[in-house]
C-alpha cells in the first residue's frame, strides 16, 4: 500500500471507499503521485517482473492479433497480489486502431446487447456507428451538438450476456463470442500460463471524461480458476485493486491505452474499481494510433483488417476524450453448465436502469442512462 493511502485510513473502516472517493474528487483534483505507472520506471520494492511463457504463443500467432512477440512484453506482478499480471501495452505499433474500431463499430452491433437497448427500440439501436459518424466526423462547432448514440454508449455485452439485475449468466442468453477477440484473449491467457482459455463472455465499458466504475468483484462466472482479462484503449484511467474485504486499502495504478491486465489465482476475486479517467501523459497522446496501417508482412495471416481513414477519423475523435475497456471471461469450467432462465421481462418505459447496486456488498450497478458508466455510493 502506498504511503499516502496508509496515512488516510483508520483501522476497521471501509478503506477502499475512502480511497475511491479521494481519486474521484474533482475539485481540488487528487494528488496522483502515489499512482503506479507501469509505463515508467517501477518501484522495485512493490513491483516484480511477471513470468510469462513465451513458447505458448509463436511470434506469428501473436502478430496475427496485433501483439508483439511475448518475449518483448513488459509484464509485472505486484507484491501482495498473487495472480495479478499487468502487461504494459503489448500491442505492435499501428495495431491498436483495429481493436478500437472493433469496440466502437463492430462489437456494439446486433446480436450483441448494449445499454441503449434497454430504453430504445431494436431499429433505433441497429446501426449505432452509422447513425453517429456524420456528427463525429465533423470538427466540433462552437455550440454543443446533441450527443450521438456512440457517445451515449455505456456498455456492450458479448457471448453469455451478463444480466445486471440477477448478476447471473444464463444458458439461453447467449450469442456467438467474436472470433477475433477470442483469439486475442486466448493468446494473452496462454502466455500468462492459462492454455485453453475459452472467451465466453465479454463486457465492454465506455467511459466519458466524468465516468467512474464503482467498487465491485467479478464473481458471476462459475469457474474462478480461469483468469479475467482486461484491455484498455483511449484515455488513461486510475485503477484501484483492493483485497477480499473493503477494509483492505487498494493500490492505485494507471491504465493507459493498450495495457492489458490479468486477474487470476488469488487476485481473481479481489475488489476493484475505476474512480477517474484522465488524459494520457504527453508521450502517450500520439501513441501508435497515428500509424493505423498494418505491417504489410502481416496482411495475409492477420485476423485484423486495415482501418480506413474515415473510420479512424471517427475513432480518434471519440478516444480523444473517452476510454474503452473490454473485460473477457471464461464462464464455465469442464462439466459445468448454466441454468436456463425465463425469457427477459418486457421492457417498460420506466426501465432506465439495469442492474442494481448492492450497497452492503459493493457489487456493481449499471446505468442505461448517459451520465456515468457506473456509480458508487455517495
Ligand atoms: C471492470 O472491472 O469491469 C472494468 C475495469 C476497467 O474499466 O478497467
Amino acid at each position: 500500500m502506498a504511503k499516502m493511502a496508509a496515512s488516510m485510513v483508520g483501522s476497521g473502516e471501509d478503506a477502499f471507499r475512502k480511497i475511491f472517493k479521494f481519486y474521484k474528487r474533482r475539485n481540488p483534483p487528487p494528488d496522483l503521485s502515489d499512482v503506479l505507472d507501469f509505463s515508467k520506471a517501477v518501484p522495485s520494492d512493490t513491483v516484480v517482473l511477471a513470468e510469462l511463457d513465451p513458447a505458448a504463443v509463436s511470434d506469428v500467432e501473436a502478430a496475427r492479433v496485433g501483439l508483439k512477440p511475448v518475449r518483448d512484453w513488459r509484464a509485472f506482478g505486484l507484491q501482495g497480489y498473487p495472480g495479478f499480471i499487468f502487461i504494459s501495452n503489448p500491442f505492435l505499433l499501428g495495431c491498436q486502431p483495429f481493436w478500437v474500431r472493433q469496440c466502437l463499430k463492430t462489437y456494439p452491433q446486433k446480436p450483441n446487447i448494449c445499454n441503449l437497448d434497454m430504453h430504445m427500440s431494436p431499429s433505433d439501436t441497429e446501426d449505432i456507428w452509422g447513425k453517429s459518424i456524420h456528427a463525429l466526423s465533423c470538427p466540433p462547432s462552437g455550440k454543443r451538438e446533441p450527443q450521438t448514440l456512440l457517445e451515449k454508449l455505456r456498455w456492450v455485452t458479448l457471448g453469455y450476456h451478463y444480466n445486471w439485475d440477477t448478476k447471473m449468466y444464463s444458458a439461453n442468453h447467449y450469442t456467438p463470442f467474436p472470433a477475433d477477440l477470442h483469439l486475442l484473449s486466448s493468446q494473452i491467457a496462454a502466455a500468462c500460463g492459462f492454455p485453453g482459455f475459452k472467451a465466453e463472455a465479454g463486457i465492454l465499458n465506455y467511459y466519458r471524461p466524468n465516468s467512474s466504475l464503482g467498487i465491485h468483484v467479478d464473481e458471476s462466472e462459475l469457474d474462478h480458476s480461469r483468469p479475467l482479462l482486461s484491455f484498455s484503449f483511449g484515455q488513461s484511467a486510475v485503477f484501484l485493486l483492493g483485497g477480499t474485504v473493503r477494509q483492505d486499502p487498494p493500490t492505485a495504478m494507471y491504465m493507459h491505452s493498450g495495457d492489458v491486465m490479468v486477474m487470476s489465482g488469488q487476485s481473481r476475486l479481489l475488489y476493484h474499481a475505476v474512480p477517474c479517467i484522465i488524459p494520457p501523459p504527453q508521450e502517450h497522446t500520439t501513441l501508435d494510433m497515428a500509424g493505423c496501417s498494418l505491417a504489410s508482412s502481416l496482411q495475409d495471416s492477420t485476423v485484423m483488417e486495415q482501418v480506413s481513414k474515415q473510420d479512424w477519423t471517427v475513432c480518434s475523435r471519440y478516444i480523444q476524450s473517452s476510454r474503452v475497456n473490454m473485460t473477457v471471461r471464461q464462464v464455465l469450467g469442464p462439466g459445468q453448465s448454466l441454468p436456463e432462465t425465463p425469457a427477459c421481462h418486457e421492457r417498460t418505459d420506466e426501465d432506465q436502469t439495469v442492474g442494481c447496486h448492492d450497497r452492503e456488498s459493493g457489487k456493481r450497478k449499471r446505468s442505461s442512462g448517459c451520465d456515468s458508466v457506473d456509480t458508487i455510493e455517495t
